[in-house]
């Protein structure tokens, strides 16, 4: 028998708001996007259970440096970010995923009128905002299971009234989108914030290509996997018969793109069947996966400023790895 403490539901903790987004059809997905000329799969379909450990390893990696600079940055700029976002703030995670670099804001923030956290992931959601209520128990602590890159609004603090809304969007998800993807995010994140609001949000820098190589195929080939993951979650889920070892992976810097290309290259002329269609290779053909651009600070404040948004600050670390930057809606 548990202990008391155990036996508490703790997803009770969370109030939970299911704005039901809608599932893009994987097999349609994956179907259309391996019929166009240059083969490519959308990068979204990585996060399956097992995408999402693995991402979560390469966080670890010595080679990606994303994820302790920006948590390096938040930590080092951290009582400028509390003064900016003052008291009784609305604090609002898009792709909250595990909710690791919200502990650092959280845990030095007062009184925020509630955290939200928002993902498309249902399961993976509730279990880690239950988590966070029960670490930060006089925290009012609300899950949102959406899709924020469609028309969605963020839904009012459930229990107070806040002072501002301060989203936060950090880890550079934004330079996985493509260019005009990003600007129209960021144009609908400032048309559903009232006037004022902040955005926190962490952005990847150009630099050295050999760092971003060595990044992107990192020498325990944890990033391969990850990639690689991809074929073996269509082959699990879509009744498809890649042959695993006849791809490999590959990431590669496109200076005049500003952006890391993932890639999957057929070892050899092949022919892939999935569910009622099949999919010729040649060898050294590639399927594109993911692109994960790279700003300098002046080209993401001018997306920014033609989006709605005014910098107000951004940081950088030493080696001009990784940015953070906080903007308001004009
Ligand atoms: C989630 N995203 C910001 C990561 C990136 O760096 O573009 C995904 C990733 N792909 C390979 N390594 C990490």
């Amino acid at each position: 028998m548990g202990s008391p403490q155990e036996s508490i539901d703790i997803r009770s903790l969370v109030s939970f708001i299911d704005l039901n987004p809608a599932t893009e059809d994987f097999m349609t997905a994956v179907h259309d996007g391996l019929s166009k000329p240059q083969k490519q799969l959308p990068c979204k379909f990585f996060y399956d259970e097992r995408g999402s450990q693995i991402f979560e390893q390469i966080c670890n990696l010595d080679e990606y440096y994303p994820t302790r600079t920006e948590i390096g940055l938040l930590e080092d700029r951290l009582g400028e970010i509390v003064e900016l976002v003052g008291r009784g703030a609305h604090l609002v995670e898009l792709g909250s995923g595990a909710s690791v670099k919200i502990r650092t804001l959280l845990s030095a923030l007062p009184d925020l009128a509630q955290y939200t956290a928002i993902d498309i992931s249902r399961d993976f959601l509730l279990q880690s905002a239950a988590l966070l209520a029960q670490d930060y128990p006089d925290l009012d602590v609300a899950a949102v299971c959406a899709d924020y890159t469609t028309n969605f609004q963020i839904p009012a603090p459930t229990n107070r009234r806040s002072s501002s809304t301060v989203v936060f969007f950090p880890g550079s998800t934004i330079g996985n989108f493509t260019p005009e993807d990003a600007k129209h995010f960021l144009e609908r994140m400032a048309g559903i914030l009232d006037q004022g609001s902040g955005l926190l949000i962490g952005v990847d820098l150009k630099k050295d290509p050999a760092i971003l190589r060595a990044a992107y195929n990192d020498s325990k080939g944890v990033t391969a996997d990850f990639n690689m993951n991809l074929l073996e979650r269509i082959n699990k889920e879509l009744d498809a018969d890649f042959d695993l070892d006849a791809f490999f992976h590959d990431a590669v810097y496109l200076e005049h793109h500003g952006r890391v290309e993932m890639r999957l290259i057929s070892r050899k002329p092949q022919s892939v069947t999935i569910g009622r269609k099949t999919f010729d290779f040649e060898v050294g053909e590639h399927i594109h996966t993911e692109n994960s651009h790279k700003f300098s600070l002046d080209e993401f404040r001018a997306i920014c400023e033609t989006a709605g948004f005014t910098t107000v600050e951004s940081w950088a670390d030493s080696e001009s790895l990784f940015s953070v930057h906080y903007l308001t809606t004009l």
